[in-house]
C-alpha cells in the first residue's frame, strides 16, 4: 500500500523561535497515524536547528543549486542540506519556475542532483489558469513531468512523490474541485505506469496542494487518487494543519 504524506511548505515564514516551536508541537501532538509521513519543508536558515528537534517530522528544504560547491553566491549545496540532516528536498514549486525562472531543463538538472546524493523529491507540478481554461491542463502537467521528472531510473522514481499543485489555487483561497482534482490524479497515475509499471504507479503518493485546509481537506482526501496534501498557510499554525491532518 502506498504512503500517505502530509507535507508542510512554511515558506519565506516564521522566524527562529517560532519555527522551533512550531516543529516541536508538530512532533508532539500531530496525530500518528500508521503510513502517514509528515515532512516541514522550512527555511533553510533554520533547517540545522529544526533537525535536533527531528522526530516523527522529516525534514526537508525548499531549494538548494545543483552542484557541489563554489561561486554560486547565495546558494544552497546538497553537501550543506546533508549536513543539516535533511532528508526531502522540494523541486519544480510553482513560486520557484516563475519567480527564479527555474524551467523544465533547470528542474532535471535539480531532480538528478538530488538523487545523485540520495535526497528524496517532492515534484510539484501543476498548470496555469490559461491552460486550464483552454482545456489544455492535462498536456501541461503531462510534459513538466515528462522533461524533467520521467528520464529517473525506477530505483530513483520510487524515491519521489508528486505534488499537484494547480497554479491558480495556491495561495487564492480558490480549490481545484474533486472532479478536477481526481481527473489529474488520475491521469499523473496513468502516465507513470505507461512510463514504468503499474506497480511503481500504484506505489507512488500523489499529493494535492492549494488553498488546502480544514473545511476542505475531507472532501479533497476522499478522491481515490490523491495520498495526501503540500500545504502552505494552513501549515503555520498547530491548529489549521492538524484539522487537515485528522482527515487523512
Ligand atoms: P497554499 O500553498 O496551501 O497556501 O495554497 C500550497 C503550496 O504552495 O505548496
Amino acid at each position: 500500500m502506498r504512503k500517505k504524506i502530509l507535507a508542510a511548505n512554511w515558506k519565506m515564514n516564521l522566524n527562529l523561535e517560532e519555527s522551533k516551536a512550531l516543529f516541536k508541537k508538530f512532533n508532539q501532538d500531530l496525530p500518528d497515524q500508521n503510513s502517514l509521513d509528515y515532512i516541514v519543508f522550512a527555511p533553510s536558515i533554520f533547517l540545522h536547528e529544526l533537525s535536533k528537534e527531528t522526530d516523527k517530522i522529516a525534514l526537508g528544504a525548499q531549494n538548494f543549486y545543483p552542484a557541489e560547491k563554489g561561486a554560486f553566491t547565495g546558494e544552497i549545496s546538497v553537501f550543506q542540506l546533508l549536513d543539516a540532516h535533511v532528508t526531502h528536498v522540494l523541486i519544480g514549486h510553482s513560486e520557484r519556475r516563475m519567480y527564479f525562472n527555474e524551467s523544465n531543463i533547470f528542474l532535471k538538472e535539480k531532480v538528478n542532483y538530488a538523487r545523485q546524493n540520495e535526497l528524496k523529491i517532492m515534484f510539484c507540478c501543476g498548470e496555469s489558469l490559461e491552460a486550464r481554461d483552454n482545456n489544455q491542463h492535462l498536456e501541461f502537467v503531462k510534459s513538466q513531468l515528462e522533461e524533467s521528472l520521467f528520464h529517473l531510473s525506477e530505483q530513483d522514481f520510487l524515491n519521489c512523490s508528486i505534488a499537484y499543485e494547480p497554479i491558480w489555487a495556491i495561495g487564492t483561497g480558490r480549490t481545484a474541485n474533486e472532479n478536477q482534482i481526481e481527473e489529474m490524479h488520475h491521469a499523473i497515475r496513468s502516465w507513470i505506469e505507461e512510463k514504468y509499471s503499474k506497480s511503481v504507479a500504484e506505489s507512488t503518493s500523489i499529493l494535492y496542494g492549494g488553498s488546502c485546509n480544514g473545511s476542505n481537506a475531507e472532501s479533497i482526501f476522499s478522491c481515490p487518487n490523491v495520498d495526501g496534501g503540500l500545504i502552505g498557510g494552513a501549515s503555520l499554525k498547530f491548529e489549521s494543519f492538524v484539522e487537515i491532518a485528522i482527515h487523512l
